[in-house]
This record gives structure tokens, sequence and C-alpha cells, in this order.
């Protein structure tokens, strides 16, 4: 039988005082430490900044005195660490499954663009957020999951036995986790709930499930036609520029005019509840799905105008962010900076792709046929080499069980005022897929803070806490009603 439930205003009240008191200052050391994910500090172990921050964040779940809360910091060699903790069941009936909380202590790099008094290791809390690295990406969840258990605790609503799985690589295609979660697998136990708290929100005034996410390819192409720079002048016509075999190259990729993605094999069908619901969405969004997005003004001929959107559809903008293909440039070599580029017919481009692909797509499979399309007859005979980084497979939910539908809403009225949002989301969390497979039936509350402007990677990253202290009461509340 299930217990009473949680007093949500009280909850609330309680975790909104210890965000206050306590958290935002953990954070806020947390953002100081620079525990770039392995794929961005290739010496991350020598480093020591993802250690630091894995031991801050393990020390403050130890001083909490959870009641029956066993810690690890687990370690397989050569491996980024993981913090897993165990809360044992506070109540005997029920199902006996287990609630797995998930979230990333590894970070981003810097990138450009911080604000004059801002920048990526130095917080700065201001009207409500907290700006810098990894706040909001992902150092908060370890502790909303964990204020979230003690809110369940301090009004002793019956909670189910509850793991956690913070892993620290999560930035570069969590390839550090599945021996973890093989080493681990006893101790997941039958997992009934995922709750993943490093997914996005559609805005900051109601509880967002997220019901998708994409993939995602990444690697560097590279074309190399000289062993060394020779003057353009004199080579150029003569010698083919690897640029533009490069161009060729990603144009069996892209239709460059579209941004539509020519293999077939890296689309999938959209299933019709999605469809249903991105219209849902739209019509709680509007146009701020747009202003979301930092676009350019500038003048044209004495005419103020904006960069347009891709599809000025609102459904359609919110498919084709989380159900189609896209390919992004996200950094390249072989070509000086402006300041330094003489009139050299240059030897070699090289770009970081990265291939975002719709939740159905194996991410694997794709890898291969995308290393096999951009290498395979090279123009000129060039040495044309995609050196992938692997592939992640995005996920789309399993349907919500009567319960947990219920319960999402029952928390967002709470919390919010406002029912419920579903939204698919863009970006790549490799294990929601991974558990998904391994765990057909759990449900998953997948969700997270990264609403509009949040700029997860980009400059001025901040966590928006007053919805981070309503996320997790929420939490609390699905939690408090798992059957
Ligand atoms: N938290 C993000 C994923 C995300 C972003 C979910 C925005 C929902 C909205 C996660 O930390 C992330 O950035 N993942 C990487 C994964 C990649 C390295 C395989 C990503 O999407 O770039
Ligand atoms: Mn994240
Ligand atoms: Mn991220």
């Amino acid at each position: 039988m299930q217990g009473p439930g949680l007093d949500p205003a009280r909850a609330l009240a309680q975790i909104s005082t210890q965000w206050d008191g306590d958290i935002v200052r953990q954070l806020s050391d947390y953002i100081r430490i620079p525990a770039k994910s392995p794929g961005f500090d290739a010496d991350w172990a020598q480093h020591g900044f993802i250690d630091a921050a894995v031991r801050h964040a393990a020390q403050w779940v130890e001083a909490q005195k959870v009641p029956d809360l066993q810690l690890e910091v687990v370690r397989l060699p050569g491996r980024t660490p993981v913090i897993f903790f165990e809360i044992a069941a506070t109540r005997s009936g029920g199902s006996g499954q287990t609630v797995v909380m998930y979230g990333h202590l590894d970070k981003q790099p810097e990138f450009d663009g911080w604000r004059a008094d801002l920048g990526p290791w130095t917080p700065k809390y201001e009207d409500g957020k907290l700006y810098g690295r990894g706040g909001a990406d992902d150092g908060y969840a370890v502790y909303a999951a964990i204020a979230a258990v003690q809110a369940l605790k301090s009004q002793s609503v019956p909670h189910p036995r509850i793991v956690g799985l913070i892993e620290t690589s999560e930035e570069s295609g969590s390839p550090d986790l599945l021996p973890y979660i093989d080493a681990l697998r006893s101790r997941l136990g039958d997992v009934g709930l995922v709750v993943c708290l490093d997914s996005g929100a559609g805005n900051y005034d109601q509880l967002w499930l997220t019901t998708s996410l994409r993939g995602m390819v990444s690697g560097n192409l590279k074309v190399e036609v000289l062993t060394e720079g020779v003057h353009s002048g004199d080579a150029s016509g003569l010698v083919p520029s690897s640029f533009r075999i490069l161009r060729q190259v990603l144009d069996r990729l892209e239709d460059s005019a579209t941004g539509h993605l020519l293999p077939a094999s890296f689309h999938c069908d959209i299933p019709p509840e999605r469809l249903a619901q991105a219209k849902a969405t739209a019509d709680i969004l509007g146009d701020d799905l747009f202003k979301r997005f930092p676009w350019v003004h500038h003048d044209c001929g004495g005419r103020e105008q904006s960069v347009l959107p891709m599809s000025d559809d609102p459904v359609e903008a919110l498919l084709a962010r989380t159900w189609r293909p896209t390919l992004s440039v996200t950094g390249a070599e072989g070509l000086p900076s402006l300041k330094d580029a003489g009139n050299v017919l240059r030897p070699f481009t090289t770009f970081k792709l990265s291939l975002r692909l719709p939740p159905l797509v194996d991410g694997a499979q794709a890898a291969q046929q995308l290393k096999q399309l951009l290498e395979d007859n090279a123009p000129y005979q060039a040495r044309v080499t995609f050196e992938s980084h692997g592939g992640a497979t995005g996920w789309n939910a399993p349907s919500s069980a009567p319960w947990f539908a219920q319960a999402l809403d029952a928390a967002s009225q709470a919390h919010f005022g406002a029912p419920c949002g579903h939204i698919g989301q863009g970006g790549t969390i490799p294990l929601m897929s991974q558990l998904s497979a391994g765990f057909p039936s759990a449900q998953m509350m997948v969700c997270g803070v990264l609403g509009p402007r949040s700029n997860a990677h980009g400059p001025n990253e901040f966590l928006h806490v007053p919805y981070a202290k309503r996320l997790t009461a929420a939490v609390a509340e699905v939690i408090g009603r798992m059957p």
C-alpha cells in the first residue's frame, strides 16, 4: 500500500531553503573546477580536475548523512570515475523496483564570447541565475537528486530503493560508462524508473518531460593534397584546393542549399504520438521557440533585418531540431587565423564534424556508413580520412504508464501551476538508449534545466535556480508516487 503522500508546499519550501543556503554555494565551487571531459582534455587524469569535481560532490553527499545511503566512488583502470550511491527502500510493499538517478560531472570546453564580467570558471549568481560552465550541464543533477530524496525522508514518505549513477565522460560520448554498468549491473536491481536530470526545458513555467533525444556521430574529416604549403599564385589551378575537395565530399552528405542530409539511412519516421505532442508544444511555445536563439540583426540598405530560421513553422521547427539529421562543423585545422594567413595554397584542411541523428537511427551503424561515404573514391585521389570519435544512439521514450503520466502532471501542477509539457530534445545523452534497451519496462523521467538562453556548451551558461528548485520538488513528488 502506498503511504501518505508528500505535502508539496512543505517539500518545495525545504528544497528552496536548501538550494539558497547550500546548493548554490556548492555549485559555485564546482563551477571553479575546469573538469573538462576527456575528449577535451587528454591529460584529465594528470590534471586531476575530474577527480576534484567527483570528490567535491561525493563529500557533500556524504555530509548530508542521508539515512541508509551508501556512496562509492568507483574507478576502473584507465577510465573516468563514477559516483555510485544506493539508498535502501523505506517501504515494504510496492513493486520492489529500483529508481536510477543519473547525471554527469564532466564539462564542455570554455568556448568564447563570455560577457566581460563572466567566465567559464568564475561563478556569478545574479537574478536567480548561476552563471558558469557546468552548473546547468550538469553539475546540479547530483544535488537535486539527493535533495529530492531528503524531502521525501523529512516527511517520512515511504520511497522505493534508489540508486545514483553520476558519470564523468558524458561530454565525450560516455565511452567509459558501459564497463561500469556491467560491473554495477547486479546493484542496479530491477529498474522501474529512471530519473535523468541532464535534459532540457521548453520554458521555465512548467515541468517538461523529454520525449526523445537525438543520437550523434562526430569525428575529424581531413583532406590532404600536399606535404607542405606553397605559393597560392604559383600552384592554384594546378594543385586542387583541399577546401574544394572537402566541399565536394560534404556534398555527398548534405544538400548545402537546404541542409537536408542525403543518405536515407540517416532518417527515420516520426511516430504519430510525437507529431501530436509537437503540435501541442508549438501551441504553448509559439514564437518563443525562435526567440530562444541569439540571432544576428543587421542593417541591409537602411532596413533592419534578422537572420531567418530554416523554417518559420513552429511544428516543423520543433521536429527538425529533434527528429531530423543535421550536420554541423564545430572546428577546423589547417586554416591559419586571418592575421597570419599569407597567400598560401594550404596542404590540408580538417573539419570537425558533428552529425546529429534522429532518435531511432543506430549510432554505431551510422558512424560506419559515414566513414565509407566520406572516404571512398576521393576526388583527385586526395588522401581523405574520417577519424570517427564513435557514434551514440538517440532515444525515444517508452509510452508512459498511467501512474507516471499522472505523477508528472500532479508534480507540474503542484509546483508550477501548469500541466507537464512534452518536448523532444536535439541533444544527446548516450546512456538513455542503453538504459531503455536494458530495462524496456522502466519509465523514464528525463528532465532538466536547459531551457531558453541557458546556453550549455556556449558562453554565459546559466543555471536557472528557481526552475531547478521546482524541478527538484517535482522529482520528489514523482518518486513518492511510484507504485
Ligand atoms: N545535457 C546534454 C544533452 C542535452 C542538451 C539534452 C540539450 C537536452 C537538451 C549533454 O550533456 C550533452 O551535451 N551531450 C552531448 C553528447 C555527445 C558528446 C555524444 C551532446 O549532445 O553534444
Ligand atoms: Mn549534460
Ligand atoms: Mn552537454
